[in-house]
């Protein structure tokens, strides 16, 4: 049964600390997510944005901090989190063997729920899967192996869905595709946690915007908050909006190269 939601906000993180060895990944993260919406967490490669999920979803412990999740805190109710989330990660988690209906009938009786044939018959016509639904995943193309994985990660209605990267690797209509499903999955009041290294993604998905950098959040508002943190270009008389990605450039002041940490 899903664990429904108390009251203040989806996601609150305070203080998040965590090391690999001598590495210190994440040095101090702060971030709140409002319920509803989609809140993108931006990093380059190695900032740390799988950490968080992974701390936000109980499968690593923090060195310090706290994190609560659904009102619940990630360490004293890991229970709780756990069912209050579902998490898709960077690697899509279907198997191969089965059928993309079998793979959701498995879950939907792993999670308890009535009539799991008819869960996963809906999913299938919400994710425009119905007629691949009987074939081995093996058949299908990255992007609906996408589509199913993040439709299994709905089974159950969990009322916080994270979404580490979900569309790396994908060409560009999947990528649309995906873009459209998450969109479709916020209509409900679901709230998403999305990371993403490609800036367009965060542009077209998220309510709220946070950048990850050097082991804390340096930045989080709305796109059009980021925007006004750089002066619009003139170009004669003609005024450039400044996109994310420069937004972003210009506060990680680097190409993503420079990998030091002190
Ligand atoms: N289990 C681990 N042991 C040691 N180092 C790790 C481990 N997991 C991650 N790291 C290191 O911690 C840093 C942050 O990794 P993380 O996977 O959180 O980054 P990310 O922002 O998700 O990157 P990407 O965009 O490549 O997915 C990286 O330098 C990574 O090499
Ligand atoms: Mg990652």
């Amino acid at each position: 049964m899903t664990a429904r939601s108390t009251a203040g906000p989806a996601i609150r993180v305070r203080g998040l600390e965590k090391s690999y060895k001598d590495l210190s990944v994440l040095r101090g993260v702060d971030f709140d997510v409002d319920r509803g919406g989609v809140f993108a967490l931006l990093g380059s490669n190695g900032a740390g944005k799988t950490t968080v999920v992974k701390i936000l979803s109980t499968l690593l412990k923090a060195d310090a901090g706290t994190a609560g999740v659904n009102g619940f805190d990630v360490a004293a109710q890991p229970a709780k989190v756990r069912d209050s989330i579902s998490l898709t990660g960077q690697f899509a988690a279907v198997d191969e063997i089965l059928t993309g209906r079998e793979n959701l009938v498995l879950v939907a009786r792993l999670r308890h729920l009535r009539d799991p044939g008819a869960v996963a018959d809906d999913l299938l016509a919400r994710f425009s899967l119905t007629d691949a639904g009987g074939r081995k995943v093996a058949t299908y193309s990255g992007g609906m192996r996408r589509r199913l994985d993040i439709a299994m990660s709905l089974i159950g209605d969990p009322p916080i869905i994270f979404l580490d990267e979900p569309t790396t690797g994908l060409d560009p209509q999947a990528r649309i595709e995906v873009w459209r499903t998450v969109k479709e999955l916020t209509e409900n009041g679901t709230t998403v946690l999305l990371t993403t290294q490609y800036l367009d993604e965060a542009e077209q998905l998220a309510d709220r915007i946070a950048i990850l950098h050097r082991g804390r959040i340096i930045v989080d508002g709305t796109l059009d908050e980021l925007k006004r943190l750089l002066p619009p270009a003139t170009v004669e008389y003609v005024e450039k909006q400044p996109s994310l990605e420069d937004v972003f450039l210009a506060l990680v002041g680097d190409d993503g190269t420079d990998k030091e940490r002190s």
